[in-house]
């Protein structure tokens, strides 16, 4: 077990791992843990501090993992629980850390639990779900809608009543009313943290708890289940299972603004970080989307400067849920891929990379509907067709924003399935465009993504002022570039990034000598500010550092 650095993760560079699609070892087809054990120095060359993987326990799959049916275990597919044992004990010594996702929200319908539950309520698990009878003539209790389209509710032929999930119907909600369901949860925390775990991400942490079912969503669709009032007696209890241990906490809160974010990491300590879902925010026509770049600015610069204090933020372009953010925010270019990941890495916080956005993957180009691996994709498919939107058009609207992108396999190098696995029956998809985006193409080319990425995490790590330093916006007008510092008192490094692939010309609010700055970014060849105008080309990025001692 590495030792439990008092907030080791504070300005740490994550990288996500999303298990089904990052290595595949034995050849079946999907990613397992000997994969990444396989992946080690690969991980370890790009420099990061600790790995986040996704579910990796036994599961029917029908959620990615996200559909839990043995808490305790290691699924079948993905090794054995001696395979995660060894990944702990070679990430550890090889110095990277390692959180794991807990899914706490929610089973699988499989799990032994709800299989008991379903026995009716004279099993001691009966409660351990939410049960209601039918209304209105056999209707389900109320109207409302889940994430993944669709009721709430499904009706349970046999038990002739109807179970809750805010997901899917193979999702069950827990009942967190009941203290049996809190004490196993506790049990299962304690379990993987024995296992030497550094700490968690905790799925879906704004739904645990629900309104009662008579509450009118008219107003608020998912208010029914995001941060309800009664939230906070959850978390409480969650601070001291995992308070003991001195672990990394991130919480994915949907649904909650930044005010409640500080509150939550900095006045109640539930979460070291958290996970907003608010910058990665799509505009246009559906079946066209793109990332809203003044809304990333916006909202970005909103979350840095509010939690400037606690600076550890969980910042993210690209998750397993995400499409990928060069294909949505940019033009899929490697420079693009540079300018976002300097935004990445220069903010405050602590920040993840998710596989596969380091050497600059791209959205998948769907041409048919089996390609749709999701529950929500399927769903939203389907639902377009019982509208009578012809077929093309529907895979075009489902396929745009989905989060089938990011689940793709990962493209290692130009061999079959781009090196993911060497089967010939691959149940995911491999993008096309593997033959020239792999990581064995950029690890030699000094200029790649890749060593870009190498570049800043290192900057990261080797910079005091990237350690501490505040955020400061330099810019409040522009809608296309991002101009901020870190500060420390002793200096501070600047980042102007132009997120557009035009040329942009605009004048900062202060002048800037430039004899006090130092170019650090590796690309930059020309700093023009010029009469106080600065004129940036298409993503080009400019990082500067300067001492303010030598004021
Ligand atoms: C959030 C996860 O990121 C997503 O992939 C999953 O489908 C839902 N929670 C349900 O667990």
């Amino acid at each position: 077990m590495m030792e439990r650095v008092e907030k080791w993760w504070r300005n740490a560079v994550g990288y996500q791992i999303n298990l089904k699609s990052f290595f595949d070892s034995n050849n079946d087809g999907k990613g397992d843990l000997k994969g990444v054990i396989d992946k080690i120095p690969y991980i370890k060359n790009l420099g990061v501090d600790f790995v986040w993987l996704s579910p990796f326990y036994s599961s029917p799959d029908y959620d990615n993992g996200y559909d839990v049916s043995d808490f305790l275990s290691v699924g079948s597919d993905f090794g054995s629980m001696d395979d995660f044992n060894n990944l702990v004990e070679m990430l550890h010594e090889n110095n990277i850390r390692i959180i794991i996702d807990l899914v706490l929200n929610h089973t699988s319908s499989q799990h032994e639990w709800f299989k008991e539950s379903k026995k009716g309520e004279e099993s001691k698990y009966y409660d351990y779900y939410f049960w209601e009878n039918p209304k209105n003539g056999g209707g389900p209790p109320n109207n409302w809608e889940s994430f993944f389209g669709g009721s709430v509710w499904t009706f349970d032929e046999k038990l002739e009543k109807y179970y809750f999930h805010s997901f899917s119907k193979y999702q069950p909600d827990l009942n967190w009313n009941n203290e049996a369901v809190r004490h196993e949860i506790r049990n299962i925390i304690d379990w993987w943290v024995e296992k030497g775990v550094d700490g968690f991400r905790i799925d879906a942490a704004t739904h645990l708890k629900k309104e009662d079912w008579e509450y009118d969503n008219s107003e608020n669709k998912w208010g029914a289940f995001t941060n309800v009032p009664g939230l906070n007696n959850y978390l409480d209890e969650l601070k001291i299972a995992y308070g003991k241990h001195n672990l990394y906490i991130v919480g994915e809160a949907g649904g909650i603004n930044v005010n409640e974010a500080k509150y939550w990491m900095e006045e109640k300590e539930y979460f070291n970080s958290i996970f907003d879902l608010d910058h990665i925010y799509k505009i246009g026509i559906p079946g066209f989307e793109k990332g809203d770049i003044s809304r990333l600015k916006s909202s970005l610069v909103e979350w840095q400067e509010k939690l400037n204090d606690s600076m550890s933020h969980g910042i993210y372009l690209e998750n397993h849920d995400t499409p990928r953010s060069i294909s949505i925010f940019g033009d899929e270019t490697p420079q693009c891929a540079k300018a976002l990941a300097t935004l990445l890495i220069g903010l405050s916080g602590t920040c993840f990379v998710y596989q596969g956005e380091e050497i600059g993957m791209t959205n998948y180009n769907f041409t048919k509907n089996s390609e749709l691996l999701t529950e929500d994709s399927k769903n939203k498919y389907s639902s377009l067709l019982s509208r009578n939107i012809p077929e093309p058009v529907a895979l075009k609207i489902a396929g745009r924003w989905a989060r089938d992108h990011s689940r793709t396999t990962m493209q290692w190098d130009n061999s079959i399935n781009g090196g993911f696995s060497k089967t010939h029956c691959l149940p995911l998809l491999t993008n096309s465009n593997y033959q020239s985006i792999n990581v064995t193409s950029q690890i030699t080319d000094k200029s790649s993504i890749l060593n870009y990425y190498r570049f800043l995490i290192q900057l990261r790590h080797e910079e005091e002022i990237l350690h501490e330093g505040k955020f400061v916006n330099l810019d409040k007008y522009s809608q296309d570039i991002f101009f901020f510092s870190r500060e420390t008192e002793e200096g501070a490094i600047l980042f102007l990034i132009n997120l557009r692939n035009f040329e942009v010309s605009y004048t900062p609010f202060k002048e800037f000598f430039l004899s006090k700055y130092e170019v650090i970014s590796p690309d930059t060849n020309k700093v023009d500010f010029t009469n106080r105008r600065i004129t940036i080309d298409p993503y080009e990025i400019i990082i500067l550092k300067t001492n303010f001692k030598n004021d």
